[in-house]
């Protein structure tokens, strides 16, 4: 089966580097995105350019984070993060790359450097002009003190939650390090990603492109089966659960 041969792979590679996507959060109650009663099936995303020029895009964007900051906040690992954690401790993963948001990853035990975050992270803040961090509790006072989002109380730019929006640059840093990490493993797996988001969706190909064997874990056909060396179409916490070391 499948499963089976994930485990050869895995049991045969010295280099693993998962790529992960909203996918394998989904158990731990965080929506993904395009699937029925995903985010972008309920909101239209607010782009980076509209953020940076409009006040009430800004507090749209506020309001919306706030009404998820209980499932963010309750969010536990799943059995997907968990065995990526096993692999990590063994020795087998030299990092994540992850297009998610949640800090998932870091909270099953990955070392925030071996987390790649493509996207940015939604569990905190940042200023947009100097990019003075602030942690959400204080935009939240903010916000309902004055009624608005805030801006910097250092340079006065607006404040957003430290991820990457459509239409804001990639983080330079970030792109880098997963470019070594794809040329330099020998087995790539995406996991719970529809691979349609560009820059991030190159990642899978540039590893088989460097000679990574590749497979793809999620649950619906995405972009890029047809150059995947195994296809799982099946829930990533059933398939990933016999990888989570005791
Ligand atoms: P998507 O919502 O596009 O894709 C998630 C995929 O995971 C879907 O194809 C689902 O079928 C699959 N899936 C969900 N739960 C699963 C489960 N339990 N088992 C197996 N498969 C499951 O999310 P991403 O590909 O992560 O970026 O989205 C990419 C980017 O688009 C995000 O990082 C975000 C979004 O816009 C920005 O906002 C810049
Ligand atoms: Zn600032």
């Amino acid at each position: 089966s499948g499963v089976e041969r994930l485990g050869d792979m895995i049991a045969e590679a010295k280099t693993i580097v998962p790529f992960t996507g909203a996918g394998i959060s989904t158990e731990c109650g965080i929506p993904d995105f395009r699937s029925p009663g995903g985010l972008w099936t309920r909101y239209r995303p607010i782009e980076f350019g509209e953020f940076v020029a409009s006040q009430e895009a800004r507090d749209e964007s506020w309001r919306r984070r706030f009404a998820m900051e209980e499932v963010f906040a309750a969010a536990k690992p799943g059995r997907g993060h968990r065995a990526l954690a096993s692999l990590y401790r063994a020795g087998k993963i030299p990092g994540v790359i992850t297009q998610n948001i949640d800090n998932l990853h870091q909270a099953s035990g990955f070392a925030p450097e071996h987390v790649i975050e493509l996207h940015g992270n939604t569990t905190y803040a940042r200023c947009i002009g100097c990019g003075q961090a602030y942690p959400l509790d204080w935009v939240k006072r903010r916000f309902d003190d004055d009624g608005a989002a805030p801006n910097c109380t250092a340079c006065d730019e607006p404040v957003k939650t430290a991820t990457i929006s459509f239409g804001q640059m990639m983080p330079e840093d970030e792109m880098q390090r997963a470019t070594e990490l794809s040329q330099a493993c020998d087995l790539f797996i995406a996991i719970g990603s529809s691979l349609v988001v560009w820059p991030a969706a190159g990642f899978p190909m540039m590893a088989k492109n460097a000679g990574a064997r590749l497979v793809i874990i999620n649950r619906e056909p995405t972009e890029q089966d047809d150059i995947a060396d195994l296809v799982i179409h099946h829930d990533i916490g059933e398939t990933l659960g016999p990888f989570v070391a005791n």
